[in-house]
């Protein structure tokens, strides 16, 4: 089977290609996420996780979180278990020009889970629908999920996932992307694609966004296969390979180093561009480490980047990976 091309559908709205931006938390921001549409090849963006206790405090974090740049198709992620707080921070995304919310059910960080949000809402079936009908009944733009395997792994063997499925059809879901992990495994061992498939064999109202463990363009495809999902979610192997969505797409396009360069010299301006000096060298740091990777030069680079306090010293040193014929 062919990687699909076609649009595809969450509610009305249209996606244009059946590739998802992972929602990842402090890094897909409004830089970051102008950069990957950018470069090409994804369907859909997705903010980082945002709470939604802090939104309708109008806490300074949670505002940041929510800028954005008329992209389009965007989704917004919210964080919470209390059905009217979720309510009105979806208000709030529809009101920002969001096209989509998503509520996260399966974040596994304990700070989230105490407060029985993100995976947590995964034990509690009854709070997980009140918190989504809430949400289905605050706004009109399509509510969609994003959830683990299950809990830990007794859960996951007795298939409680499939009545959450059920759940989410009643209430007005409109796409379920799974991470086919427990929040017990966190991130370890790997993502089991046949809970993606067995999702997929009951024929729910909604396009099931297959995600976990697609790290190179090949997988992409092998999930597809495998599983019927209706589309691909990609997370960290955009980090390293913002491309990725391209080459899915077209296995056939090449990225050369002075391509994977000029985006980063270009990503790094843009950070100086829309954020504040601090914030944008703090992200140059973290992001040059995962861009430079295989590139020649690129490990004496990430060796200066830890202790350089000066960005422009970092775009010539950048510039000058290029080599002298491209200078
Ligand atoms: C650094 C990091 C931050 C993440 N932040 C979020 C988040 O804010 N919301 C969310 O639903 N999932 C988050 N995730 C999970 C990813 O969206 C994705 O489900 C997971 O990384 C598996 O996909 P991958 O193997 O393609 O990376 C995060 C993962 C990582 C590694």
């Amino acid at each position: 089977m062919a990687f699909p091309h076609d649009p595809f559908h969450i509610g009305p709205v249209k996606i244009p290609h059946p590739l998802v931006m992972a929602p990842l938390h402090e890094i897909t921001d409004q830089p970051f996420r102008r950069m990957i549409r950018e470069v090409g090849g994804v369907g859909l963006v997705v903010s980082e996780m945002i709470s939604s206790e802090g939104l309708i405090r109008h806490a300074r974090k949670a505002e940041r979180m929510m800028a954005s740049d008329g992209e389009h198709p965007y989704a917004m992620q919210l964080s919470g278990s209390s059905p009217e707080v979720l309510a009105e921070g979806a208000r709030l995304c529809e009101a920002s020009g969001a096209d989509l919310v998503d509520l996260n059910m399966g974040c596994p960080a304990s700070n989230v889970t105490r407060g029985g949000a993100g995976s947590a809402l995964l034990k509690d079936l009854p709070r997980a629908e009140a918190c989504l009908s809430a949400m289905v009944r605050a706004v009109r733009i399509p509510v969609t999920v994003k959830m683990r395997a299950g809990w830990d792994a007794g859960q996951k063997d007795r298939g409680t996932f499939l009545d959450f499925l059920r759940m989410f059809e009643a209430v007005g879901v409109r796409a379920l992307a799974i991470h086919p992990r427990t929040r017990t495994q966190h991130y370890d061992g790997r993502a089991d694609w046949a809970v993606i498939a067995r999702a997929v064999e009951t024929g729910p109202l909604f396009p099931v966004i297959g995600n976990g463990d697609v790290s190179c363009p090949g997988d992409a495809h092998r999930m597809v296969r495998e599983t019927g999902c209706g589309a691909v979610m990609i997370g960290r192997a955009a980090l390293t390979n913002p491309f990725i969505f391209r080459q899915v797409l077209d296995p056939g396009f090449e990225v050369t180093e002075a391509m994977r360069i000029d985006l980063t010299l270009s990503f790094f301006r843009l950070l100086l561009d829309l954020l504040e000096p601090r914030e944008a060298l703090h992200k140059i740091k973290k992001i040059g480490g995962w861009f430079t990777r295989g590139i020649s030069g690129g490990a004496a680079f990430r060796r200066r980047l830890n202790d350089c306090q000066d960005p422009e010293a970092l775009l010539r040193d950048l510039e000058a990976l290029k080599g002298p014929a491209a200078a």
